[in-house]
């Protein structure tokens, strides 16, 4: 993606274009699975990215449709907690896939990531931390205010539980 102030059409179309794959493709396949999770109590990965947490300018779209996503994920949780469902979020850093080839940084390999998630997944743990590089933020995201936050909101839906899901 080339480099822009933020306002060019370039990146209005690069921005609608992520938050269709990752913000609203993440939200229909939740809905269209959202009665077969009922049923089976089943659980909600969603894999995102550090660029969650802080936006990579290079790819400022790509940043703010996965933070859209883990803003999407933080809801679906509390909301979805009543059902019996749990709603992981993955914040990934660099691997080395397809998608990352011309980066030239360390990365973990797919498997490793993989395995990390379906860890996480049977430990429970809301927000994974599949790799080296996203590990390293795991604890002070885990202690942190947002995440405190994020528990205090948790709490209202629970004290008032609501019938639809975002
Ligand atoms: N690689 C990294 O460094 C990194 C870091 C953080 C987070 N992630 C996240 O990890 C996830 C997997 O990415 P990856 O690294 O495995 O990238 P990848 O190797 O480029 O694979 C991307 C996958 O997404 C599919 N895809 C792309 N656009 C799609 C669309 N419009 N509708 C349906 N499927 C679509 C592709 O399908 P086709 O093969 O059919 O094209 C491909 O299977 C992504 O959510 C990515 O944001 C990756």
């Amino acid at each position: 993606m080339p480099r822009s102030n933020g306002t060019s059409p370039s990146i209005s179309l690069a921005l609608e274009r992520h938050l269709a794959v990752n913000l609203f493709g993440t939200y229909g396949v939740t809905q269209a699975f959202l009665p077969l999770l009922t049923r089976s109590r089943g659980a909600i990965v969603n894999v995102l990215s550090v660029t969650a947490f802080a936006a990579l300018p290079l790819i400022p779209a790509y940043s703010i449709s996965k933070a859209a996503a883990f803003s999407l994920s933080q809801s679906l949780r509390a909301l979805l907690a009543g059902r019996g469902m749990r709603v992981h979020a993955v914040l990934t850093g660099p691997v080395d896939t397809d998608m990352s080839r011309g980066l030239d940084i360390p990365k973990a390999s797919p498997e490793s990531v993989a395995r990390a998630i379906f860890d996480g997944v049977e430990k429970g743990e809301e927000d994974i931390f599949p790799d080296p590089m996203s590990q390293s933020m795991a604890e002070s995201w885990r202690s942190g205010a947002a995440k405190a936050l994020e528990r205090q909101y948790a709490a209202l839906v629970e004290a008032k539980p609501v019938k639809t899901a975002a």
